[in-house]
């Protein structure tokens, strides 16, 4: 008896908890799936801290089609019923990849016919099972190089479809799920250059087409040595407002081992580093969710020394973190 109460309390009481920062933007982690379900520890910072949960991995095609057409729910649905549970929204990532995605894919010779009808039935068959469960999806992760010209990575989507597939991924999701938020995610586009350009200009022919896409996601995996500063983000991100379109910060951690300095002095630097992308966020009206890149300083993929996010490896809030939710995160 006891045990079922605080199953229905403490939800209630983790949603009542959860900073929302004056801005009214969402707050949101990635979530690990496999290390947050059988921990106690992580499962309240995720219920109280956080408005939102990006599943880190249980999205992404190697895990949800690992052999053709034999579609494996079971982790990624469990996940969102615990982010359902708790009132969490959930942002879907990635429909489509030039990485982690299964091997029959990377090693098919296909054919344009056959390649797009396996992106489209993959986008098709997640976007409507998760349809009225994730808000936004990242249809289309990372397809640009630095230098702005489109990114092949490992994955056959570019050489065989050309840029095209970008197009025919996010049709297939809008037919699919109507009412998510359909993302294009960006990796190190933070900053001026061709890469941010080239982004503005894909984004640009897309909605000037009539092509699905309704938000930029801009990770922001930085560093204390050299992060975007509240007027760059800004600057940025109304780039692609002027377009019509959301924006978020998806992925955001801050690393902090080539900051030279005392340990206090990295973290204080890696707060500024957050509050500089919260101050923009807030002042932006487009961006609507800021996400953090894993929970804590333990589950980062960039590895516990960099000490990248904004709870330390025994889940206390750093400097960071107050920088980041302000006194709601108190
Ligand atoms: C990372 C995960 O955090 C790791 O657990 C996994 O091993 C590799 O992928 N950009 C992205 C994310 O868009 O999907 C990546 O996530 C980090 C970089």
């Amino acid at each position: 008896m006891r045990r079922l109460l605080i199953a229905w309390l403490v939800p209630l009481a983790a949603i009542a908890a959860v900073p929302s920062p004056a801005a009214g933007y969402a707050l949101g982690a990635a979530v690990p799936w496999d290390r947050v379900r059988d921990d106690v520890a992580r499962r309240a910072l995720v219920e109280r801290r956080f408005g939102s949960i990006t599943p880190e991995n249980e999205l992404k095609m190697e895990r949800l089609q690992p052999l053709q057409g034999a579609y494996a729910f079971a982790s990624a649905d469990a996940l969102v019923a615990y982010a359902a549970a708790h009132g969490k929204r959930v942002r879907g990532h990635t429909l489509v990849w030039h990485q982690q995605h299964p091997a029959w894919l990377r090693s098919g010779l296909w054919t344009p016919a056959a390649l797009r009808a396996a992106l489209v039935d993959h986008v098709t068959t997640v976007a409507a099972h998760f349809r009225g469960r994730v808000d936004s999806w990242d249809v289309v992760n990372e397809p640009l190089d630095d230098d702005g010209t489109f990114r092949a990575g490992d994955a056959p989507w570019l050489p065989v479809l050309g840029p095209a597939y970008i197009e025919t991924a996010l049709r297939a999701a809008r037919a699919a799920d109507p009412d998510a938020k359909l993302f294009i995610n960006e990796v190190a586009a933070e900053h001026k250059g061709p890469k941010l350009d080239a982004l503005v200009r894909l984004a640009a022919d897309l909605r000037a087409r009539g092509v699905p896409l309704d938000g930029i996601g801009l990770q922001n995996h930085t560093d204390t040595a050299g992060y975007p500063d509240r007027a760059r983000l800004i600057d940025t991100m109304r780039r692609f407002a002027a377009l019509g379109l959301e924006v978020e910060i998806t992925e955001m951690d801050v690393g902090t081992l080539r900051t030279p300095g005392s340990p206090a002095d990295r973290l204080t630097r890696q707060a500024d580093a957050y509050g500089e992308a919260a101050a923009a966020c807030d002042e932006v009206r487009a961006c609507t969710r800021l996400t953090v890149w894993g929970l804590s300083d333990r589950d980062s993929w960039r590895g516990a020394a960099e000490r990248a996010l904004p709870f330390d490896t025994a889940l206390r809030p750093k400097p960071a973190w107050r920088a980041l939710a302000g006194p709601a995160g108190a």
